[in-house]
């Protein structure tokens, strides 16, 4: 499809991420001053963002992936996470930064805080592009975010419809027509 058939407005432009991007770099560069920084994306939707993110940073650290399973079929089944991919990185006694594309209910970094506390690590803190207000289901709140969004069905920088778009550099929202469609799956925003 179309891209410009999907979109409805751009909400933050490549040159906006950028900047913010930046900004977000240096405070956390700063935060994590002489600590053993482990940088750990959720998949598939913060990849985008942990590149740009990462290359940023002057000094040493390691990064891994993890994946699980959230939204999909979130309106449907609530409540349901499960673990796709586990970290391989040693993370114990580490300072963990938890990367997301965005921040909705919650469960997706809820859960995925819960999974690496098991591994011991010295510290976890969460860093999202985007945050959802009013949106969450349960309890956890990111110690870094971007950008905060009403709640509507975004794309481009990671975030996909249907598996596509991933790869726009800005950020968009998708028109009423196809966020209805999604509503009707049982897929997108409650
Ligand atoms: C999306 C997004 C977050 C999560 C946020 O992932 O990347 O990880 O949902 O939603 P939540 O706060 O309601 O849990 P999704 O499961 O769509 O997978 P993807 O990143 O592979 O697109």
């Amino acid at each position: 499809m179309a891209i410009a058939k999907i979109i409805k407005d751009v909400l933050f432009t490549e040159e906006q991420i950028k900047r913010r991007v930046s900004e977000m770099v240096k405070r956390i560069d700063e935060d994590f001053r002489s600590k053993d920084l482990v940088v750990i994306a959720v998949l598939k939707g913060s990849v985008v963002f942990l590149a740009d993110l990462v290359r940023g940073f002057t000094r040493p650290l390691a990064f891994d992936f993890i994946g699980v399973s959230s939204y999909g079929n979130s309106t449907s089944s609530p409540g349901l996470v499960t673990l796709e991919k586990g970290i391989t990185v040693d993370v114990a006694d580490k300072s963990v930064l938890v990367v997301d594309d965005i921040l909705d209910t919650g469960r997706s970094l809820c859960f995925v805080k819960t999974h690496l506390q098991r591994f011991k690590p010295r510290e976890i803190k969460i860093c999202v592009l985007l945050e959802k207000k009013g949106t969450r289901i349960v309890d956890v709140e990111a110690d870094y975010v971007g950008f905060e969004i009403p709640n509507v069905f975004v794309l481009g920088y990671g975030l996909d419809y249907e598996d596509r778009y991933r790869h726009l550099p800005y950020i968009a929202s998708l028109r009423e027509e196809y966020y209805n469609e999604l509503r009707r799956k049982g897929i997108g925003p409650i």
